[in-house]
């Protein structure tokens, strides 16, 4: 990783599609080196958050800052080694093969006098090696499964090498053990090799379990942003998501459980625990 520590940072971020504003007057500084999650309802303005921290969407109003520099002042192929982004729903072109996917991942690294080099190749072995894809390497990314082709493309924004990943969703499409799979390898990307990682995701469990940061995001707004051990609490689950729950513990992690309530059930239906006692 670049030794320069990347700082990214969104001051009175005003976004709109047309004139229809979805997000105003937000302010955020993701922590440097750490795993931030972003959770909210549908439609609440998370991925055109994400989309506009990666300069993908440029803002009606305010700043995104990368570095101490306006995103939209920072060269193309600069920004591209710092950021790496996942988005919601990533197109292949038709016939792409896995392995050529993710070796898009190193384009920004390239240069006309040095193509591919030997550390370009590493990166991308070592990417369908952590993503378990290895095997199907020369298979199109338009024929495989859901779940398959998630993992195709989390494997080109870890090739990429940026300091700082986006991932809008990284866990959709997979089934629980390739979910944990893929939240492992973030937390070891981030443990290991100190990038900064910012995703959204919609089981707060496991944001909760995964993120050093929680933003919890309302209208285009943050409802609440901090620790998620603090953040993670009934009356914010009823305010963002108008759900009713009861908040346990997670007998692995320690940190806040959210189990719903729903209309079958009653919060005084809740049993005991049985069969982890400890002593
Ligand atoms: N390309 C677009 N053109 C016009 N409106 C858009 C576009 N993309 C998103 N929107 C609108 O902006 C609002 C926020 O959308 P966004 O995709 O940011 O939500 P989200 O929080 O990521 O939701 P989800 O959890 O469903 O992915 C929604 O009302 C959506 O309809
Ligand atoms: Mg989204």
């Amino acid at each position: 990783m670049p030794s320069v520590r990347p700082d990214l940072r969104a001051t009175a971020l005003r976004l709109a599609y047309d004139d229809r504003i979805v997000v105003d007057g937000l302010d955020l500084a993701i922590p440097t080196g750490k795993v931030t999650a972003i959770v909210g309802a549908n439609a609440c303005g998370k991925s055109t958050l994400l989309r506009a921290l990666a300069r993908l969407l440029t803002p009606k109003g305010g700043a995104v800052h990368l570095d101490g520099r306006d995103v939209h002042a920072i060269p193309t192929r600069v920004l591209a080694q710092r950021l790496g982004i996942l988005p919601q729903s990533p197109v292949a072109p038709e016939g792409l093969t896995v392995i050529d996917l993710v070796g898009r991942g190193r384009s920004p690294h390239q240069t006309w006098w040095r193509q591919w080099s030997a550390a370009d190749e590493e990166a991308v072995h070592e990417a369908l090696r952590a993503t378990a894809l290895t095997g199907l390497a020369h298979r199109a990314v338009d024929e495989l499964s859901g779940g398959q082709r998630q993992r195709a493309w989390i494997a080109m924004a870890v090739a990429q090498g940026t300091p700082v990943m986006l991932l809008d969703e990284p866990t959709t499409y997979l089934d629980l053990a390739h979910q944990i799979d893929v939240l492992d390898l973030v937390a070891d990307l981030n443990r290991q090799q100190g990038r900064t990682v910012v995703m959204v995701l919609h089981d707060l469990n496991q944001a909760a379990r995964y993120a050093d940061h929680l933003v919890a995001m309302k209208a285009g707004r943050i409802a609440a942003e901090g620790d998620p051990a603090d953040v993670v609490t009934a009356e914010l689950v009823e305010d963002v998501f108008g759900l009713r729950c009861v908040i346990g513990q997670c007998p692995v992690s320690g940190m806040p459980l959210v189990v719903p309530i729903g209309r079958h059930h009653a919060e005084t239906d809740a049993v005991p625990v049985s069969g982890t006692t400890t002593g």
